[in-house]
């Protein structure tokens, strides 16, 4: 496993790769890999002949008061894991190394990015999209794999890799999670023993509200009382920023598709 910390060496390597006729994946990750990553890392290596894990905590995704500073790592933990998956490269470079000082241009993405998170996160989105458009360009993959988890992401990530014409596949893969049903995240190291044990609620919800929709319910409005019930009888939640199913972004995406061909 080699790894790349410079823009400039991570893209000739590539080129020279895809000279030489390698299928090339990528995984790109922002790091503390869990078996969420590493199951991308797994389909990825799978289907392709060489397989390169990003792992860069992206500055331009964070909004000012969000978790940039706190966000764990451990990238000696890391490249053990990607070694364990005979991951060919590792690119990992700085944030001056992807960002200059005079860093002008960004991508800007239009309404799918008003629901959901991004109407939490503003600039969260761009700034995604600005990273991976830029990995992309790097290292220039034939197929890019993404989480379900981060649903919404993959939704831009797809919607932008069509409009912006680049070359590459995006895969969606399944969403993994602990034992009890919480989906795995980076981010769970923060949660107290008690938030972890009570973290457990949003599967549950997503299992009844499945459930209610199987048993023949729709109205939606019913099933949101019945779910905020659940949370709020949680001690440690104290607000929900929003509930929805997946239909609405589905729909939305296969819009905006379907607008295109015609
Ligand atoms: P990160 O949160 O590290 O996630 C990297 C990739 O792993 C994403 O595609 C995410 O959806 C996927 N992933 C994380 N947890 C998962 C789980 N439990 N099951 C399945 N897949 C999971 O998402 C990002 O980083 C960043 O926004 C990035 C795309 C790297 C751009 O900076």
């Amino acid at each position: 496993m080699q790894l790349i910390e410079k823009v400039t060496e991570m893209q000739e390597e590539s080129i020279s790769l895809r000279k030489k006729g390698e299928k090339i994946g990528l995984v790109a990750t922002m790091g503390y890999l869990h078996d969420g990553h590493l199951s991308l890392m797994r389909k990825a290596r799978e289907a392709c002949t060489m397989v390169i894990t990003s792992i860069f905590v992206n500055p331009l995704q964070f909004g000012p008061n969000e978790d940039l500073d706190r966000y764990p790592r451990d990238l000696k933990r890391d490249f053990e894991l990607a070694k364990k998956l005979d991951i060919d490269y590792i690119f990992n470079p700085d944030p001056g190394e992807m960002y200059d000082r005079d860093f002008n241009t960004s991508v800007s993405v239009k309404s799918i990015n008003k629901i959901m998170c991004g109407k939490y996160r503003p600039i969260h989105f761009d700034g995604v999209c600005t990273a991976v458009l830029k990995l992309l360009n790097i290292i220039q993959p034939h197929v890019s794999y993404f989480g379900e988890k981060d649903y919404q992401q993959l939704v831009i990530i797809k919607k932008m890799v069509r409009d912006l014409n680049v070359p590459v596949d995006i895969v969606g893969c399944p969403v993994v999670r602990e034992k009890d049903g919480l989906a795995m995240s980076s981010r769970n190291k923060y949660l107290s023993p008690v938030e972890r044990k009570d973290a457990t609620v949003l599967y549950m919800c997503l299992k009844s509200a499945a459930e209610s929709i199987k048993n023949g319910q729709k109205n939606l409005e019913k099933i949101k009382e019945q779910i905020k019930e659940t949370f709020f009888r949680t001690p440690s939640i104290e607000d929900v920023d929003y509930f929805r199913g997946l239909e609405p972004v589905k729909s939305r995406i296969e819009y905006f598709i379907s607008q295109q061909q015609n």
